[in-house]
């Protein structure tokens, strides 16, 4: 006799909260600090479960960033995001969401606790060096923004 389990709610509960998506920020690229910040991920128990250099149009920065089109730094935000190409990312950890917004510190790297990717490598609240999702739900949904099905692993 079968158990009476359902799979498919088991298996998303298993894996609630176990990834989150990022992006290396166009800054960070152009100083070159892509290897830095990945080995800071890397150390703190990240496995990469999809990457890519990629560059985002204005239009598709307009479109990631939408949860803020009405904030005064809406354009200027997607100016910055399209100006130069961006590593994306998928991570997997227990609490990845949670744990990668306390590895990144504040959005103002004058407030990151010093050790994080923002305190050492920001340069200011918009030119943040890293994104990070803020929630389980967004993770999701920023990940299928940059990546399709076969490209995870
Ligand atoms: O990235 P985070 O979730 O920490 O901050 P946010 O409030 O979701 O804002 C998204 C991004 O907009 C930030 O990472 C900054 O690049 C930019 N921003 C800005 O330019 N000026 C602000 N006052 C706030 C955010
Ligand atoms: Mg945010």
């Amino acid at each position: 006799m079968q158990p009476n389990l359902n799979y498919t709610k088991i298996t998303q509960y298993i894996m609630a909260g176990n990834r989150t998506f990022t992006m290396i920020k166009p800054d960070a690229v152009r100083a070159g600090n892509i290897g830095n910040i990945l080995q800071m991920i890397n150390e703190a128990g990240y496995r990469i479960v999809a990457m890519k250099l990629t560059q985002l149009s204005l239009a598709k920065a307009g479109e990631f960033y939408e949860v803020h089109k009405e904030r005064p730094f809406y354009g200027e935000l997607c100016e910055f995001m399209s100006s130069g190409p961006i590593v994306a990312a998928i991570l997997e950890k227990d609490n990845a969401v949670e744990d990668f917004r306390n590895l990144i510190g504040a959005t103002n790297p004058a407030n990151a606790a010093p050790g994080t990717i923002r305190a050492k490598y920001a340069t200011s609240v918009g030119e943040n060096a890293v994104h990070g999702s803020d929630s389980d739900e967004n993770a999701a949904i920023e990940g299928a923004f940059h990546f399709g099905g076969v490209e995870k692993f």
